[in-house]
């Protein structure tokens, strides 16, 4: 029998399917790009693709480095396999520099290096917006434990370590990045979801003076165009580190 594998959830960027093995997940890929809560839409012809491949061998990178993750392997171009989670309903940015949201919400500068990485965690819940929480409130909703936030923060402040030295290897500044995690069916914390130029904010390190060039989602949710450009010349970067290395 070779019928369709079931569709399980599909959100903004991918779709999970059903796997033969009840404790696995096929994710794919889509082309799609929203931004600010899907107030902005469009498609990218290979986008999912190219994310798919950049982000398994980031995760690839991190699992050498004793990350746990849900990451299992490549199924195909647009497609990997993965560990069935239960998602903490938190989106987990860290922030080296300030850019985006922490510039709109304060008086800090665009491109201001932070004295030490910001951890901001948001609700994921599209119906409000995802809004920015505080501890107390994540305790307040039952979201997760005190002892499982401070194992995600450590975890997420372990993960900038190996990024940011995985992307100063390849000429890419590591501004912020947005991760997701969930716990398997024997109850580990294990960080999901993907790491691609959609979640990370990335800029060209081989730039005259101080121009910021973004080689990631920021030329879709500001008009700057060629982002099907700047998501292959990281995946190339990378090709060529692992080639060399
Ligand atoms: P922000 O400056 O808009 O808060 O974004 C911080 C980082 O988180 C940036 O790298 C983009 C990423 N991000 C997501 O991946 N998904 C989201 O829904 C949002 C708002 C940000
Ligand atoms: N992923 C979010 C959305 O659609 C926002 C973003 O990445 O900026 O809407």
């Amino acid at each position: 029998m070779n019928s369709k594998p079931e569709l399980i959830y599909e959100g903004k960027a991918k779709k999970i399917f059903a796997h033969e093995d009840s404790d696995k997940v096929v994710i794919e890929f889509k082309d799609d790009a929203t931004a600010f809560n899907s107030l902005k839409k469009a498609k990218f012809e290979g986008k999912g693709e190219l994310n798919c491949v950049i982000s398994s061998k980031i995760f690839q990178h991190l699992i050498e480095y004793n990350i746990p993750t849900h990451y299992l392997g490549l199924k195909n171009k647009n497609s990997i396999i993965a560990k069935k989670i239960s998602i903490i309903p938190l989106e987990v940015v860290l922030r080296n520099i300030a850019y985006g949201s922490l510039c709109k919400q304060t008086s800090i500068k665009p491109g201001t290096v932070l004295e030490k990485p910001l951890i901001d965690f948001y609700l994921k819940n599209d119906s409000l917006n995802d809004p920015l929480l505080t501890k107390d409130r994540i305790y307040l909703l039952n979201l997760i434990s005190y002892e499982d936030l401070t194992l995600i923060s450590n975890l997420t402040l372990k993960i900038n370590e190996l990024l940011k030295n995985f992307f100063l290897n390849i000429k890419l500044k590591l501004v912020d990045f947005k991760l997701e995690f969930g716990y398997t069916s024997e109850g580990q914390i294990v960080l999901g979801d993907e790491i691609s130029p959609d979640n990370c904010r990335l800029w060209d390190l081989n730039q005259k003076n101080d121009t910021i060039v973004s080689l990631d989602k920021d030329r879709f949710r500001n008009d700057l165009g060629g982002l099907i450009e700047a998501y292959s010349e990281i995946n190339k970067r990378i090709n060529n580190f692992i080639r060399f290395n």
